[in-house]
């Protein structure tokens, strides 16, 4: 018989839960997706009736689900799945009753859904522990981030670790949950067309790019004392990398996949004191306009005032050193106010070895651009005839869309959705394993460590721009440029 589950949400009254999680779990609700789920108890410092709770649920869901998804019948059946109950993270009385709440009826699973502060983390998992709401069944799931350095990332995997066994933990990446980094998999492993051209024979370059056009107000010191590095490379873009870099899995199990893309992490070159000024480039933004509307520069925010040491912008060129990958640059950058947001991945082919061609311009080369944001979609960038009598054999950039946009639209669903889903019946495959994320935290601290000892300097870009100048030299100096 398939175990039913109650999920228990810290910091269900948060940012987090009112804007992502409780609208997943209704859209799971709204499609029937969520039979194995019994009931959501949200938990957060507050006393609140269950009856209050979910009158500002109903209020925020309509704010925050996806246009035309509301509907006052999925409503009626879903908020009778939700509790409220007041759990302060130290207090052992609160735990009590929680352990109460979840004793109510027949004893299923219990998954725990940690999306409150990480230095939590530790005393949440001991306090729930020692309440006895821990059996073999239970599992918990961390958001990000984990931790601020190698150090901090290890003391909450040993305090999580020593209340969750590996099998029942589940860190969350989004950007694993999104589905064109699924389809990543179905391209690279479904298809013999591109299967046998993934590697340094055929690929050029790799460029991942995740920019943004928000800033970091609202973030306060979270932000300052985190950077675009720590906040994006180390979990989103190295996820991101392992998964186009990984040799193709025994297997489509989590272990399997994981597996490989904890290969890839340790294929990384180290960037060190001898190679960080010609491999990365920090930014800063100052005042600009983004969409048409002036915005105000990192350290004119009152939060960031003393943030000097606080990059909002990064680029990097990595290299990973394996049969597969030798020779190929894998470039990334992710960024704040930057002019658009979007997030892709451009797996860019190497040039032609002679062109028969009189009008081929250095531009023309194949790539793959798969789109994860805001759209999701993959096009390869060829080249044609150009048409018509007039032009003999001329060339023309031609791209071909190889995603079902109606299908895609059809089927579409927040991230959140398949990692809330993925959880509930127990499946790791897109989460991260505790060996990939500290060794991506290993290859950040370095970095970090010799921006330290060298003085890196933070360079300033307009907001509204695609960052500084320094990370069109990064990739100019390799005789490349980035994808627009
Ligand atoms: N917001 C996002 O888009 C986002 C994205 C990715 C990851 N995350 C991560 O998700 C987590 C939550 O972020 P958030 O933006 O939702 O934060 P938030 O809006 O500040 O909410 C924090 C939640 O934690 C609860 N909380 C705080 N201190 C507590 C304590 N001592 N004991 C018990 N509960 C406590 C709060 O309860 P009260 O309401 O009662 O104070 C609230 O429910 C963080 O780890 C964050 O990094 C957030």
């Amino acid at each position: 018989m398939r175990q039913l589950v109650d999920l228990v949400i810290f910091g269900g009254t948060g940012d987090l839960s009112t804007r992502k999680l409780l609208p997943s779990l209704f859209q799971l609700h709204r499609h029937n997706l969520a039979d194995r789920l019994r009931r959501i108890v949200a938990t957060g410092r507050v006393e609140m009736k269950t009856s209050v709770f979910r009158d500002e649920v109903r209020q925020n869901l309509k704010q925050f689900l996806p246009g035309g998804s509301w509907d006052e019948s999925v409503w009626a059946t879903f908020c009778d799945r939700l509790h409220y109950c007041k759990v302060e993270a130290d207090d052992p009385d609160d735990y009590r009753e929680l352990s109460r709440l979840l004793g109510e009826g027949e004893a299923p699973g219990r998954l725990y859904y940690l999306a409150t502060l990480p230095s939590l983390y530790g005393e949440i998992c001991r306090q729930l522990q020692g309440a006895g709401t821990v059996n073999d069944a239970s599992r918990v799931v961390l958001e990000k981030p984990l931790g601020h350095d190698l150090e901090s990332c290890r003391a909450i995997n040993e305090q999580v670790g020593q209340v969750f066994e590996e099998e029942a933990t589940f860190r969350i990446d989004h950007y694993l949950g999104k589905e064109t980094v699924q389809n990543l998999l179905a391209l690279r492993f479904g298809n013999q067309l591109f299967h046998p051209m993934w590697n340094n024979t055929f690929i050029d370059n790799v460029q991942i790019t995740v920019a943004e056009e928000i800033g970091v107000a609202g973030r306060g010191s979270y932000y300052a004392d985190t950077g675009a590095l720590r906040d994006m490379v180390q979990n989103h873009l190295l996820q991101v990398l392992s998964l186009v870099a990984m040799e193709p899995p025994a297997s489509l199990k989590a272990a399997d996949i994981r597996d490989e893309k904890m290969k890839v992490l340790r294929c990384l070159e180290p960037i060190a004191l001898d190679n960080v000024k010609e491999r990365t480039v920090r930014g800063r933004y100052a005042a600009g306009a983004v969409s048409g509307k002036a915005v105000r520069g990192f350290l004119d925010e009152d939060a960031f005032h003393d943030a000097q040491d606080t990059e909002t912008y990064v680029a990097l060129k990595a290299s990973i050193h394996n049969w597969r990958w030798a020779g190929v640059p894998f470039y990334l950058r992710t960024g704040k106010r930057l002019s658009s947001r979007y997030s892709e991945i451009v797996i860019e082919y190497r040039r032609q070895p002679f062109s028969l061609f009189a009008n081929d311009p250095q531009e023309l080369t194949n790539k793959l651009v798969i789109h994860l944001q805001p759209e999701e979609s993959i096009s390869l960038h060829t080249v044609n005839k150009k048409p018509g009598l007039a032009s003999k054999l001329k060339l023309k950039p031609v791209e071909l869309h190889l995603t079902d946009d109606s299908q895609n639209k059809q089927d579409s669903y927040d991230a959140y959705e398949r990692l809330l889903l993925d959880a509930i019946h127990g499946d790791q495959t897109l989460f991260m394993r505790r060996d990939e994320v500290e060794t991506a935290w290993h290859w950040v601290d370095s970095i970090i460590n010799a921006w330290q000892e060298n003085g890196t300097p933070i360079k300033s870009y307009n907001a509204g721009t695609m960052g500084p100048n320094a990370a069109t030299a990064l990739i100019a100096v390799d005789g490349r440029h980035w994808h627009e």
